[in-house]
């Protein structure tokens, strides 16, 4: 049995069940593949992050990074538990806006936003413009001019420091695309140009140093870093930042060899290490501010597939095959993640074979799960793959013209449908015919 379930995940017919629902019951329902929340772990996890700010007594925000999960209903069961979010285009801001979320708890991140998308966001009065590059502070200097507008920002450093995690998904390290540089000057350069903007109304400093991170060390470093800069720019302009930004990156368990700190403990020490550097730099106290996504939206996704073809070759390896793959999961093909997957009518059945978990795309690098221990399977049997919740289905791709598949939230026993499942009419909505003439 996966050491992630715990037996209330288990009912009554032996199912693995979500949110109070048999996992059966619901690709019944809503077919496969399918991604499905249980909306109480999100719930959970955000309240978790809120009481380590609490029990520490400092200003805070648990700032949802969005990237990891954007729909409609996340963002409401966001505003629902008081959470800012971040996104980081137009594309989120414009799904945050359908959802009637807070502007004023939005933060707009990227590190090449468009006039467009800086239009739409000082326009829509977004709460902060996390500020990545000069070209970017022009820019909004010149669209706060043309409206007339003013806006809190925030500046994105890169703090030079690099989180032990894979090489795809670290930003903090100093050739990093993201952020001004600290070394160089850069940073300071655009402090003084966003101080000397009275549009501009300079909240405070952001970095983040990566994603899935199992070790405190690397925030802890970058903790005290941003501290100093704090201190440094208080000594040198006379500017005391209100928010400290750590980012996210707080890793999760995917498998039973990931053995992540809980993600409330790395804040916890983060926030420690801040409070510490501050009254040892002598600087006030800043409001602390945190963005997890996958710690918020990974456990309590998972992906339901129906098993169909088999292939056995003799003496050496097997593969089961879904009806869903890389186009609703890509992390396994991009960055060789790894998974834990059950039967959902079998969930605690001993394992009698190691397979591998294939996916349907036409690519050999389609498979989800490269070594799955499993009970005996077959076409039909449902099976679930745990933890697929961040950059699952915001990750997800027409390849193949396959259509992405539906969203769940399930939550006390009731489950809804949060994003239609596409059709193939929906996949050549936009194709255009040949005109005659061509
Ligand atoms: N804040 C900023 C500025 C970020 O760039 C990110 C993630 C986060 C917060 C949230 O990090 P998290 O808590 O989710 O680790 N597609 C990759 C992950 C890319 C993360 C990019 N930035 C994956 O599937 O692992």
């Amino acid at each position: 049995m996966s050491e992630q379930l715990t037996n209330e995940q288990i009912n009554e017919a032996g199912h693995l069940t979500i949110g109070g629902v048999d996992a059966d019951e619901l690709a019944t329902k809503y077919q496969t593949p399918l991604a499905v929340y249980d909306v109480s772990k999100i719930r959970d996890q955000i309240r978790r992050f809120k009481s380590v700010f609490e029990a520490n007594g400092v200003d805070y925000a648990v700032s949802y990074a969005s990237k990891a999960f954007a729909a409609i209903a996340m963002f409401q069961v966001i505003d629902q538990e008081q959470g800012h979010i971040d996104v980081v285009s137009g594309g989120e801001l414009y799904t945050a806006l359908q959802a009637g979320f807070p502007m004023a708890r939005v933060s707009f991140h990227g590190n090449n936003k468009s006039r467009d998308e800086l239009e739409m966001a000082v326009k829509n009065h977004v709460g902060v413009i996390v500020l990545d590059n000069f070209h970017e502070i022009e820019l909004l200097a010149q669209v706060l001019k043309e409206q007339d507008a003013s806006s809190a920002v925030m500046l994105r450093i890169t703090p030079g420091i690099s989180a032990h995690t894979h090489e795809y998904i670290s930003t903090g390290q100093e050739d990093s695309k993201f952020g001004f540089d600290l070394k160089s000057g850069q940073a300071d350069e655009a402090l003084q140009e966003v101080l000397a903007n009275e549009r501009m109304n300079m909240l405070g400093i952001h970095a983040h140093i990566g994603s899935q991170i199992f070790e405190l060390n690397g925030f802890q470093m970058a903790a005290k870093k941003l501290v100093e800069i704090a201190a440094n720019w208080h000594d040198q302009y006379q500017y005391q930042p209100e928010v400290i930004n750590v980012g996210g990156g707080f890793g999760i368990q995917y498998t039973k060899d990931d053995h992540p700190l809980a993600p409330e403990d790395f804040v916890d020490a983060i926030v420690k290490t801040i409070k510490q550097s501050a009254a040892d730099q002598n600087l006030e106290m800043p409001a602390v501010w945190i963005e997890p996504g996958r710690s918020i939206a990974g456990p309590a996704g998972y992906n339901l597939y129906t098993i169909g073809s088999r292939k056995d070759v003799p003496g050496l390896t097997s593969y089961v095959t879904v009806d869903g793959g890389m186009g609703d999961n890509i992390r396994p093909a991009l960055y060789q993640a790894e998974y834990e997957a059950l039967l959902v009518d079998q969930p605690t059945a001993k394992p009698t074979e190691t397979v591998h978990i294939a996916g349907k795309y036409c690519e050999s690098g389609d498979i989800l799960i490269d070594q799955q221990p499993l009970p005996a399977s077959k076409p039909g049997d449902v099976l679930a793959i745990l933890d697929t919740g961040a950059y699952g289905y915001s990750m997800a791709s027409n390849y193949n013209r396959n259509p992405r598949p539906a969203v769940v939230f399930v939550e006390n026993g009731e489950s809804t449908l949060v994003v239609k499942r596409e059709t193939y009419a929906d996949l050549t909505r936009l194709d255009q015919p040949l005109p005659e003439s061509f």
